[in-house]
């Protein structure tokens, strides 16, 4: 029987470039997202994949776009909990109640909720992996707004302690830490203007981390489908930054001239 995977925010960026990757492997794919066109679009590109319009704040949708998963295709090998907005930029002063709450329920709330109703199908199956969208900035300071920031390291926790409790189910979770990726999430844009816009911003990206230049979308879906398939079979509970070397250090070229010279190859 044909492999099931289900992602939230497929429609664009990462959870479009997984969308494809997992389609190319061999599974049917369900694109869930608010963006209805993009995701119908991309649908009728892959082979075997169907758009549900999901949108992550609610819990009745992620129950209905389950329960037509089951319905169709009677199996869920793997949920891909992706879909995210960057949120409330600005000080702390400044942050409102509402926005807090909207961050918390489109970041981190929809991946508790994913978990939640993809669990209760797996462990009766005794078989899955969940992989969630976290990032860099769930693990060091620095990377993004604040109410971003702590929920994508909310995330990473309830990785790991969901992956202790669903273990013994067989059921694998972890999460990918993708670093600067070139996505529309930067831009707000996809139209005719998308090339440009998102040409600055890699621009403005190449001393972000030690590998010199942005990643780009399918760089983070190879590790989530690893991280979704059996090749992985013994990884659990995990977070995986997959961000160019953003976060294995300070890169030498932004250091004081005094710790340059201990740079082991150039000074
Ligand atoms: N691009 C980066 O640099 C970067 C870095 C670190 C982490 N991430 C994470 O990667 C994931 C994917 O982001 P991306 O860069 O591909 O951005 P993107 O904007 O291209 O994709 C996000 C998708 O989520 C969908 N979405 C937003 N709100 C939703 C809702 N309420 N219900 C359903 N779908 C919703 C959007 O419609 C969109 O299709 C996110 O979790 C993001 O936080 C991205």
């Amino acid at each position: 029987m044909k492999k099931t995977a289900f992602v939230t925010g497929g429609a664009s960026g990462i959870g479009a470039a997984t969308c494809r990757i997992l389609s190319k492997t061999g599974y049917r794919v369900y694109i869930a997202d608010i963006q209805r066109e993009a995701g119908q679009i991309l649908a009728q590109e892959l082979d075997d994949a169907i758009f549900l319009e999901v949108n992550v704040r609610n819990e009745s949708d992620f129950e209905r776009g389950l329960a037509q998963v089951m319905t169709e295709s009677n199996q869920l090998d793997v949920m891909v909990n992706n879909a995210a907005i960057v949120g409330t930029l600005g000080p702390i002063s400044s942050l409102t109640v509402e926005q807090y709450d909207l961050s918390q329920e489109i970041i981190q709330r929809s991946v508790v909720l994913g978990t939640k109703h993809a669990a209760k199908i797996m462990q009766a199956q005794k078989m899955g992996s969940i992989v969630n969208v976290a990032s860099i900035a769930g693990l060091l300071g620095g990377y993004s707004p604040h109410t971003y920031a702590a929920c994508k390291a909310a995330v990473i926790q309830f990785t790991q302690s969901v992956a202790l409790e669903l273990a013994e189910d067989n059921i694998r979770v972890n999460a990918v830490c993708p670093g600067a990726i070139a996505t529309p999430i930067h831009t707000g844009t996809t139209g005719p203007e998308w090339q440009q816009t998102i040409k600055k911003v890699k621009e403005s990206c190449i001393d972000f981390q030690a590998i010199p230049r942005m990643g780009e979308p399918s760089e983070i879906a190879e590790a989530v489908v690893w991280l979704a398939s059996e090749k992985s079979s013994y990884v659990t509970g995990q977070a995986l930054a997959v961000d160019g070397g953003a976060t294995a250090g300070k890169i030498w070229r932004d250091q004081p001239e005094f710790f340059k010279s201990f740079h082991p190859v150039r000074s």
